[in-house]
């Protein structure tokens, strides 16, 4: 595994590896891998000739009273994994050269980007979408792998591509669970021992709305009550948002259809956790 930390190099071995009918398969990630990067990194490895990584801590995506500088970093720990995985290229540049003092160029997702998690974190997927646009000039990859958890982000960066001509595939995977039915995220780190306990009421309360909805229940209005009555239940779970929109404009519904999104977030202590199903009508 090749690991490379200037932009310059990384876009010229990806050239290389285009001039000779190379496909390329990019996860970018912000490091503090889990076994939910790991999926994105096996389809990623499967489905293309060069697998490459991203790991960078984007500080544009952080609000300035968020956890910018305590995001877990363990650069080490995660090369180990992607050569385990049978990475090919992990690149990882610093800030400094992924934004010059100079950089005065943003992307935003108008509409999509100041709904659900952009209301508490307003600048959230500005940051999100121009890395993710960034990274996509560098690695000039095929297929870009995302995970479901972040349902809000993929759906930005999907509209963005589109909007802006990538020439690229957009990949969403399923997200990986706990066995308690705790997403996956770097931020569960941050759980004490309790917290992490009560945190896997996001997903229960998920699923017994996804049971509902099987049950034939199509009012939204009910469905998000159902979920809000069991995530009180725990007095640690403060809840930022429970909304049911539908998959492209992320806008709230009424009834239940096809591709509805139900999205959570929480707090639990100091650590805001995010978690969705998308429910399909039987
Ligand atoms: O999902 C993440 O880890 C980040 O938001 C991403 C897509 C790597 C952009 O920094």
């Amino acid at each position: 595994m090749k690991v490379v930390r200037r932009i310059e190099e990384m876009r010229g071995l990806a050239r290389r590896a285009k001039l000779k009918g190379l496909s390329i398969g990019f996860v970018p990630t912000m490091g503090a891998l889990h076994a939910g990067h790991v999926s994105l990194i096996r389809a990623c490895r499967k489905e293309n000739d060069l697998a490459v990584v991203s790991v960078f801590v984007n500080p544009v995506q952080f609000g300035p009273r968020e956890d910018f500088q305590k995001y877990p970093r363990d650069l080490k720990r995660d090369a180990r994994i992607c050569r385990r995985e049978g990475v090919d290229i992990l690149f990882c540049p610093d800030a400094s050269s992924m934004y010059a003092a100079s950089h005065r160029t943003f992307i935003t997702v108008e509409g999509l980007s100041e709904v659900l998690c952009g209301i508490p974190r307003p600048s959230h997927f500005k940051g999100v979408a121009t890395v993710v646009g960034k990274l996509l000039n560098i690695v000039l990859p095929d297929i870009v792998y995302f995970g479901q958890k972040d349902a809000q982000q993929s759906v930005v960066v999907r509209r963005m591509a589109e909007d802006l001509n990538f020439p690229v595939r957009i990949k969403v995977m399923p997200t990986v669970r706990e066995r308690d039915g705790l997403a996956m995220s770097s931020r569960n780190l941050y759980l004490g021992r309790e917290e992490r306990q009560d945190a896997s009421i996001l997903y229960k309360a998920l699923d017994a709305a996804n049971q509902a909805v099987k049950r034939g229940e199509r009012k939204a209005s009910r469905v998000r009550n159902l979920i809000r009555g069991i995530i009180q239940k725990k007095r640690s779970v403060k809840i930022d948002y429970i909304e049911v929109v539908d998959m492209q404009e992320l806008r709230p519904l009424d009834k239940i259809r096809n591709d509805t999104l139900i999205a959570v977030a929480a707090r639990i202590g100091k650590t805001r956790l995010i978690d969705n199903i998308i429910l399909k009508r039987a």
